[in-house]
């Protein structure tokens, strides 16, 4: 019951970066919040942040090896990257994609996700608790899928 968390490029400044969209909440505190709520849900994760596409690649191949479900923030690379499309569609289980801010609220080269076309979710607009949901949700789909 291993899970990625996956976070895109300048999401390392979240907490500085632009806070009046993104919140003061810095990627420490998210991930933190993320290893309490994974120990309550029993989850290990790996929590992880690029400002490289390759890295983000390598690490979707890597999640193909080891674990159960990718939650992934892929940043500016939403709106770019057929390569990351295409290394998730290499990946067989569950995959929640999170945007801490509402997307569809904001300019429209923001409303076009690659990676919406393999997320069998999507939060967006919820600021940085959409990790947490995500997990409950991964936590869940893993569950039902052990039966
Ligand atoms: C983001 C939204 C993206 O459009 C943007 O490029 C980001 C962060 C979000 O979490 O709201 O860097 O993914």
């Amino acid at each position: 019951r291993l899970v990625y968390i996956l976070n895109g490029p300048n999401l390392n400044l979240l907490g500085k970066r632009q806070p009046q969209i993104y919140g003061y909440e810095t990627l420490a505190d998210v991930e933190a919040d993320c290893r309490k709520l994974a120990g309550e849900l029993k989850l290990d994760i790996r929590f992880h942040q690029s400002n490289r596409e390759y890295e983000i690649i390598d690490w979707v191949h890597e999640a193909r090896e080891s674990a159960g479900a990718i939650v992934i923030n892929p940043a500016a690379f939403t709106h770019t990257s057929v390569a990351i499309l295409d290394a998730l569609n290499t990946f067989d289980g569950p995959v929640i994609e999170v945007h801490i801010s509402n997307v569809h609220k904001r300019e429209s080269f923001r409303h076009h996700s690659y990676v919406s076309l393999r997320a069998d979710g999507v939060i967006a607009g919820l600021g940085t608790q959409g990790y947490q949901l995500a997990l409950r949700r991964v936590a869940q789909l893993l569950e039902e899928k052990k039966g």
